[in-house]
C-alpha cells in the first residue's frame, strides 16, 4: 500500500500521509484512498497546499464532479462551493447536517480545503451515521429500517439567503429542487453497512406518521447523533484536505471564531440513496 493511515478514533477518520494531492495519482493511489474513505468514513491529508484547480482534479478522480445544486455568490469557479463566514454561529453548517441531501442524488463524498483559517478555532467535527445507527436498540432500528422521510431545501435556503451566502431566492430554490423522499436508514452498496440518513438542515418529516410522532423521532435521532463516542474532529491549516464520504458520516462546522474563515467545497456525484 503506497500510504499510511493513522486513525483519529476508534470509530471514524483518518489521517493519510505518503500521497501528494498536487500533482497527478497513480491508479494504486487512487484505490488505496477509494479503500480507506469506506474504511474511515472521514480522511484528512495534511501538507497538501492544492490550488482550487487541483481541488477539482483531485476530486474527479473519484467520480463525476457536480456543481453545486445551490450556488453561493462568492467563487470564480463554478464546481467549487465557497463557505466564507466571519460570525458562523446559527448559520447553518453549525448543525450536523449531510451536504444537500434535499437533491433525489446527494454526492457520494465531498472534499474540502480551508484557504483562509481564523488564527484558533474553526474545527470541522464529523459523525460515524453507521456507529449512531449501530447503538440503537434493534426493536428500533427495525421501526427506522422501514420508514422514509420527506428533505427540502427551505430551511437551508433561508438561511444562505438570511446571511448573504445566495443570490438566488429562496421560492427560486424550492422550484429547482422541489422536495425529495429518502429512506431514513440507507444502505451502503459497497460495504452493506447501514446508516442513519436523516439531518435537521433538510428533513421535514417522515412519511406516514402524525407530527407529533415525527417529530419526536426526529428530535431523538438529532441528539442522539450529538454523542462524542460517534465523532472525529479536525482542527485545520490552511494546507489541510479533508474528503468526507457524505453517505456515512454528518458533519458540523464549529463556530468557535470570529474571524474570517473561508472553505473550499467540492462535491462528487452520488446514487439515489436506498
Ligand atoms: C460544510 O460543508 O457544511 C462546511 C464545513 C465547514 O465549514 O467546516
Amino acid at each position: 500500500m503506497s500510504i499510511t493511515i493513522r486513525r483519529m478514533t476508534g470509530v471514524l477518520g483518518a489521517e493519510v500521509a505518503g500521497v501528494n494531492l498536487c500533482g497527478p495519482l497513480q491508479p494504486d493511489e487512487v484505490a488505496d484512498i477509494r479503500k480507506a474513505l469506506l474504511e474511515h468514513e472521514v480522511l484528512a491529508f495534511r501538507d497538501q497546499p492544492i490550488t482550487p484547480e487541483q481541488h477539482i482534479q483531485f476530486a474527479k478522480y473519484f467520480g463525476e464532479v457536480k456543481q453545486p445544486p445551490v450556488r453561493t455568490k462568492h467563487t470564480p469557479w463554478p464546481e467549487i462551493n465557497v463557505v466564507d463566514q466571519t460570525n458562523a454561529l446559527g448559520q447553518g453548517a453549525d448543525d450536523w447536517h449531510n451536504d444537500n441531501t434535499y437533491t433525489a442524488e446527494p454526492p457520494f463524498g465531498s472534499i474540502l480545503h480551508l484557504v483562509k483559517a481564523p488564527s484558533a478555532g474553526g474545527d470541522t467535527a464529523f459523525a460515524s451515521m453507521g456507529a449512531a445507527y449501530d447503538a440503537l436498540a434493534a426493536p428500533f432500528r427495525r421501526m427506522l429500517d422501514e420508514l422514509t422521510a420527506v428533505h427540502d431545501v427551505t430551511k437551508s435556503a433561508t438561511k444562505g439567503v438570511k446571511y448573504g451566502h445566495l443570490s438566488t431566492s429562496v421560492a427560486e430554490l424550492q422550484q429547482m429542487h422541489p422536495p425529495v423522499e429518502h429512506p431514513v436508514v440507507r444502505t451502503i452498496p459497497e460495504t452493506g453497512r447501514k446508516v442513519l440518513f436523516v439531518n435537521p438542515n433538510s428533513t421535514t418529516h417522515i412519511v406516514g406518521m402524525s407530527e407529533g410522532e415525527s417529530d419526536a423521532i426526529l428530535r431523538f435521532l438529532y441528539e442522539h447523533v450529538k454523542r462524542l463516542e460517534f465523532h472525529c474532529r479536525v482542527a485545520w491549516d490552511e494546507s489541510t484536505v479533508v474528503f468526507l464520504d457524505n453517505r456515512v458520516c454528518q458533519h458540523y462546522a464549529v463556530p468557535d471564531y470570529n474571524e474570517r474563515r473561508i472553505l473550499h467545497r467540492v462535491a462528487i456525484k452520488g446514487d439515489r440513496p436506498v
